[in-house]
């Protein structure tokens, strides 16, 4: 396996709080990796650290064989690294294609003139309708982003993140928040994301997790304890114990 991303030793404490405690993981490249896990196990503070948002106290984060422990946010999504939700810029006032065009110039940025020419921001705005059907917000081009529904708005910041063309995404929770009708509709998406990139799930929703992911890490107290694919992690003992229960039947 060549691991795409690779923590070592990773340590972040809130005063007393040991959040993420010496933890170790690799994520292999190409991979669904799914990080599962009970409330307040470090799940939200660790995708933190792999995004430059937080800086860790001790360990370093390795990404496609590079030292990124102190590399800043804008400079991981240079790199390729890129999250969505919680971080990503949505102008609430402009349209869905705005928001889109905006993100895709960003990432040529503003030392690219090119871009000024009328020709070129045609070819901006191509990439922003692609960008729109490859999130399933097509018919929405028009909309502000602000009018959107919830679960639009959450497809929306993955389009944003992925004008940034990623080699890997973090999603933190991408479902939080969302009705029934509104999964369903973002898990087929996570699945093609998944043939194309490393993928990063955080994902409170089992059955999700089970379906999508490769391979899952279950962390319980800001530690990996288990690694495997979805039936591994099922019939693990400790895994059960410490956190399924009967959540997952074997
Ligand atoms: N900003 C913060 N200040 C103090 N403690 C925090 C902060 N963020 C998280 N924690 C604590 O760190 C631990 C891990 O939290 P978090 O990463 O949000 O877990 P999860 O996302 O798995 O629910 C919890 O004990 C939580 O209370
Ligand atoms: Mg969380």
């Amino acid at each position: 396996m060549t691991p795409l991303l690779e923590l070592r030793g990773l340590v972040r404490r809130y005063g007393g709080i040991v959040a993420t405690d010496h933890l170790d993981l690799a994520v292999a490249d190409g991979e669904t990796h799914a990080i599962i896990g009970p409330n307040g196990a470090g799940k939200t503070t660790l995708i933190q650290q792999i995004s430059g948002g937080l800086s860790p106290d001790e360990g370093s984060i390795v990404f496609n064989g590079q030292d990124i422990t102190a590399l800043s946010m804008n400079a991981r999504v240079g790199l390729g690294l890129a999250r969505s939700y919680q971080i990503t810029n949505i102008f609430r006032q402009c349209t869905v294609l705005d928001n889109l065009a905006l993100a895709v110039q960003a990432r040529h940025g503003s030392s690219m003139r090119f871009w000024r020419a009328a020709v070129d921001e045609s070819a901006l705005f191509d990439e922003a309708r692609a960008l729109a059907a490859r999130i399933g917000l097509d018919q929405r081009l028009d909309a502000l982003a602000g009018s959107l529904a919830h679960g639009e708005q959450r497809l929306l910041e993955v389009g944003v993140a992925l004008a940034t063309q990623p080699r890997m995404l973090l999603l933190d929770e991408p479902m939080a928040g969302m009705g029934p009708k509104e999964s369903r509709s973002l898990m087929p998406l996570i699945q093609s994301l998944g043939r194309e990139l490393t993928v990063l799930l955080v994902e409170h929703d089992m059955e999700t997790v089970f379906q999508l992911a490769d391979r899952i890490s279950v962390l319980v107290a800001g530690r990996v304890i288990a690694t495997g694919t979805p039936d591994e992690i099922r019939r693990n003992a400790e895994v059960r114990k410490a956190y399924l229960g009967d959540e997952v039947s074997a």
